[in-house]
């Protein structure tokens, strides 16, 4: 504290709502030099995250203990100041309460491990054929295309692909898809342009609804099908609001963090020639570029809150209880005091890195098995199609994300070539 005090840092500012000592925006564009100052200034630093006063843990060390501290909670119930803070932010509104995310203990177990089965490597080897098909067609659009006029991969190809593996994986109809997206979109914030009104949620929760109360009558070889069995073969297991928030839950993290890893590497590498070289003269396996991308440009900035249920203290920080605090998963890549001095530079020659961009602990994201299979094959058939391939702008001039939530830029242009 004394350390803190004499570096000018006050851990009680902002604890009241909205007074914080950082404000992190959306509208400043300045994600990674935001970080390192929040780093620099403690372990846990108290911010406003659209508008909800909260601690932020950026640093590595941090950030492990915040992920796996019995004390914190992801159970919004145990938030002090939820009344008097701005409601439906999206930094921890933007899935249903009863998903597991929110869940702890043995809720949490009992929401989690019927949709852990959906992740088995034999489900996913059953997966891999469809991801290749895919992309595969994705590649072949892209070739159709006049070589020398600027392509947007984020839409073209980052994002068609996971929307249609996890639509696959959950069981969501071709003719629903569409509209299913829109909404998802909106309440995901994948574009600023996109409205995420309660209208629009009620909308994706009405769809949702139908889609799920069409796959009871017609099962097939999906996840909405699985968890029907498990209810009818385990009584009650889930409430059919448990099982809806699944469903939106997976859909939603399942598809924005994963268009957000392809768009990130593709960048990444597209800037570093060097690097592409490493992978196309196979020094490098792809699965690497995939790893040094979810440490150093996490597709997630800050996500969600934990709360404290009781007065803690955490690297010296003394927590009340019923504050929230905010999982940095961004910075955590970047800090120096794990990953060396060269911290911020993209290097895939790097050793195997334990970068958080997962998670840790019980919440540990369901889906990475499946980002990452996504993200290696999507890269792979892109840059070997592709042997011209280059950026058509320079990597300061894209406008990122409108969302703390969300690490990625809006587009990414490029000339595909002959
Ligand atoms: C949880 C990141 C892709 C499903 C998480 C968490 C992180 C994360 C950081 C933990 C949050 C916490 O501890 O509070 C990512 C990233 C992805 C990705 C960076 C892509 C690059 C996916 C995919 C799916 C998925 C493809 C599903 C198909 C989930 C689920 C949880 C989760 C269900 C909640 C787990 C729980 O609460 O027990 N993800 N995710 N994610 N993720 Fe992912």
């Amino acid at each position: 504290r004394e350390q803190q005090a004499a570096d000018g840092y006050d851990p009680d500012a902002g604890r009241g709502c909205p007074h914080a000592r950082f404000v992190l925006d959306p509208a400043t564009p300045s994600l990674h030099a935001d970080n390192d100052r929040l780093r620099a200034a403690g372990p846990l630093v108290p911010v406003t995250a659209e508008g909800v006063p909260a601690w932020a843990a950026t640093r590595y060390a941090t950030l492990l203990t915040v992920l796996t501290h019995p004390k914190l909670s992801r159970d919004i119930r145990h938030w002090a100041t939820r009344d008097t803070c701005p409601a439906g932010t999206a930094i921890d509104r933007i899935v249903t309460d009863t998903s597991m995310l929110n869940a702890e203990g043995d809720d949490h177990r009992r929401l989690r491990t019927p949709v852990a089965g959906a992740f088995t490597a034999r489900r996913l080897q059953q997966l891999r054929p469809k991801i290749e098909a895919l992309t595969d067609r994705l590649v072949d659009a892209l070739a159709e295309l006049p070589p020398d006029e600027p392509v947007d991969l984020r839409k073209e190809f980052a994002y068609p692909l996971p929307r249609e593996v996890i639509s696959e994986l959950i069981g969501i109809p071709a003719e629903h898809q569409d509209a299913l997206h829109e909404l998802s979109d909106a309440v995901a914030q994948v574009s600023d342009t996109l409205d995420d009104s309660p209208d629009v949620r009620r909308a994706l929760h009405e769809l949702l609804d139908r889609i799920i109360e069409e796959r009871r009558d017609t099962p097939g070889e999906d996840l909405i099908t699985d968890l029907f069995r498990l209810r009818e073969k385990d009584g009650d297991r889930l409430s059919s609001d448990e099982l809806f928030a699944t469903i939106e839950l997976l859909f939603i993290a399942g598809h924005v963090t994963t268009v957000n890893l392809i768009t990130n590497a593709i960048g990444a590498l597209l800037n570093r020639p060097d690097q592409l070289e490493l992978l196309r003269t196979g020094q490098c396996d792809y699965s690497a570029a995939v790893e040094e991308t979810l440490r150093w440009d996490s597709p997630i900035a800050y996500f969600p809150m934990r709360y404290a249920v009781q007065d803690i203290e955490i690297d010296g920080v003394r927590l009340r209880a019923g504050e929230p605090v905010l999982a940095c998963f961004a910075a955590s890549g970047r800090d120096p005091g794990q990953f060396g001095e060269n911290a911020d530079r993209f290097d895939i020659t790097n050793p195997p890195n334990a970068h958080l961009a997962f998670g840790h602990g019980p919440h540990f994201c369901l889906g990475a098995p499946l980002a990452r299979i996504e993200a290696e094959i999507a890269l792979k058939a892109l840059f070997e199609a592709f042997p011209e391939i280059a950026p058509a702008a320079r990597p300061e001039d894209l406008a990122p994300l409108d969302t703390l939530l969300g690490n990625s830029t809006r587009s990414m242009p490029v000339l595909l070539g002959p």
